[in-house]
């Protein structure tokens, strides 16, 4: 979704800015702007397009400055185009603003200030901010932080935003409400601010994560100040990042998203790392711990998510359900924070989230929070807003993914529910000693056997070549291979554009088996394990209507390959483990197809990295 950056300090504001927007490029959006000060005048780029697209537009006129803001826009209010683009500026010609989330009670703001005399150029929430600001400026006489901070208590939504001010030459003001914004301290008085550290990593490593309802005042007198919105003084707590710039970089992949893929041995080994231990037969979380009993003693467990996260919740659901026997409920966090759910003070609520700023998510462990349900976050993104307002929670050490696809956060995703559901289920002796043993030692195999899985990426490639041009997809597996049908599902669309539905495999013969002819590639998981014989009759049922069956398959086995049309053999592994393997030939397929069909695998049209608007 929208990216912000900006930057104060001694150096030419404008290279700085360009840079942080292309390290922004991945979170997905459709046009882009800078505004900049130079010697007492404004000026505002912007276009809809790509950063690139930015740079040919502004072709080396009017870029001097030493102070700057700028914006990718992800479009909700109006469409992509260059009115609609940011920055925004008020009527006086005085304000630029960048703003990332959504202003909920916009209209009528818009039509006090119209009649106030402001003219209005966008479709945007957005523009009704800078005239608000500038709006009481006037009226008030306050400074540009007063007027930011009187503008925003009349503001119903989600902001993070940054303000310029021609008459304040060496200052920016930056405020953030349910969307993140961090503020990167540099040498000799540099500032620079942005939605995530990405654009900041290369310049310092001494961020201060902004909290939501504060404001915070740059200037290059002062440095760096903040308030909150009831104007209390906040002491700044600056972290060192723990982000790296080489993670950033494709190191020599074509793609994100291939370099992600190849990445999963060592994220799964990461995830794993100080929390598993074979030799002492212990799972340790150091993150729940002080919850431990509580997740012990739970009687139900509520899992929410969206998208790729809900699909991890899935298998969460037959982990927790199999080794650990707590009843457990996935939602998607959409639904969940628009019903009237019954939630119980000994529930516990697992929110799973790669980036931990997902809106939805947001909301649905605020209600879960205000009932009482303890609340466990699995966030990839460290000092995210999910995981900030969680009551305990595991990272996945997925690092920073960049392709828009989730592919290395759900392994990792899964890797901690996995360790989670074993430890639980251990201590409330659910499972035997001699089971919990041997996943334990599985568990730890499983990077290699992804390793093993890698290796056979020339054949799915192969095969991806062979079913580039079809036009629908089904996906079907059974028990812990199901969510990975989804899963499957959810990749191929996303980055390929390509129809494609997953199912639990019997539901076919209740509706999609109508949809099958010799057109149709059926991708099966029918891996060794309770429900094979069940997955060999549906791939039989798909053979007798000349559908295409792709399946993956345990190594060595003989049935499915006399039946499929092509076989992708993995590792042999138990059945709660499987979706660690079995999803990544899915994830190569569909990068494949989504190359082969030209598409932009990293930021695949209409979608957004983190979806901070609901
Ligand atoms: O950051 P989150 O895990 O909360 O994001 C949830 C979904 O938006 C995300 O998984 C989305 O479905 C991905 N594009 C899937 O590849």
């Amino acid at each position: 979704m929208c990216g912000i950056v900006a930057y104060l300090g001694d150096k030419q504001a404008y290279p700085i800015l360009i840079n942080g927007l292309r390290r922004l490029e991945y979170r997905g959006y459709d046009s882009a702007g800078v505004a900049l000060l130079n010697e007492g005048a404004l000026t505002i780029h912007k276009c809809q397009g790509k950063v690139s697209d930015l740079e040919a537009h502004v072709n080396g006129h009017g870029h001097q400055g030493t102070l700057g803001i700028g914006h990718t826009r992800w479009a909700t209010h109006g469409p992509p185009n260059d009115i609609n683009a940011h920055p925004h500026q008020s009527t006086s010609g005085d304000l630029a603003l960048i703003h990332n989330g959504i202003i909920e009670n916009y209209a009528p703001i818009k039509e006090e200030l119209r009649s106030r005399g402001h003219v209005f150029h966008s479709d945007t929430d957005t523009e009704v901010l800078v005239h608000l600001i500038d709006d009481i400026q006037r009226s008030e006489g306050t400074d540009l932080a007063e007027s930011v901070r009187l503008a925003l208590e009349s503001v119903v939504g989600a902001y993070a935003i940054v303000v310029l001010d021609r008459k304040n030459p060496d200052m920016m003001v930056a405020a953030r409400k349910s969307s993140p914004l961090v503020i990167g301290i540099g040498e000799g008085g540099e500032h620079f601010i942005a939605s995530d550290a990405t654009p900041i990593v290369e310049h310092t490593r001494n961020v201060v994560y902004l909290e939501d309802g504060e404001i915070a005042v740059i200037d290059r007198q002062h440095g760096l100040k903040i308030r909150n919105i009831k104007n209390q003084v906040k002491t700044p707590f600056i972290q060192e990042l723990e982000l790296h710039l080489e993670a950033l970089e494709k190191g020599g992949y074509e793609h994100f998203m291939l370099k992600e893929i190849h990445e999963q041995p060592r994220s799964i080994r990461d995830s794993l790392r100080g929390r598993l231990n074979t030799a002492t037969g212990e799972v340790v979380l150091g993150g729940i711990k002080d919850y431990e009993q509580k997740f012990v003693q739970a009687k139900r467990i509520l899992i929410v998510g969206c998208g790729t996260s809900w699909h991890a919740g899935l298998v969460g659901e037959y982990l927790f359900e199999e080794l650990a026997r707590i009843p457990v409920e996935v939602e998607y966090a959409s639904e969940f924070r628009y019903r009237n759910p019954i939630i119980h003070e000994d529930d516990i609520v697992i929110a799973i989230s790669q980036s931990g700023e997902t809106a939805d998510t947001l909301a649905a462990i605020e209600l879960a929070k205000g009932r009482g349900a303890t609340i466990i976050g699995i966030c990839n993104v460290v000092g995210s807003s999910i995981a900030r307002v969680t009551h305990a929670g595991s990272y996945t050490h997925a690092g920073p993914e960049i392709g828009v696809a989730s592919t290395k956060a759900f392994t990792a995703q899964v890797t901690v529910l996995t360790l989670m559901a074993l430890m639980i289920g251990h201590k409330r002796g659910t499972i035997s000693g001699g089971r919990f043993h041997a996943l334990l030692n599985e568990l730890d195999a499983i990077p290699a056997k992804v390793e093993a899985v890698l290796r056979n990426e020339a054949q799915i490639k192969y095969i991806a070549d062979i079913y580039k041009d079809s036009t629908n997809a089904l996906y079907l597996g059974r028990g812990f291979s199901f969510p990975v049908a989804l899963e499957g599902a959810l990749k191929l669309k996303e980055i390929s554009y390509v129809h494609a539905e997953g199912y639990p495999a019997a539901e076919m013969k209740h509706g999609p088996i109508a949809l099958i002819d010799e057109e149709m590639p059926v991708f099966v998981i029918a891996t060794k394990g309770p429900s094979y014989e069940k997955v060999v009759s549906n791939i039989q049922e798909v053979k007798a209507r000349k559908g295409k069956v792709i399946a993956i398959v345990t190594e060595g086995d003989t049935v499915v390959q006399g039946l499929a049309d092509h076989v992708i053999p993995i590792p042999e592994t138990p059945e709660p483990l499987m979706p660690l393997l079995s999803v990544i030939p899915f994830q190569l397929i569909s990068y494949h197809i989504a190359v082969m069909r030209g598409c932009n695998v990293d930021q695949p049209r209409n979608l957004a990295k983190s979806v901070t608007v609901e």
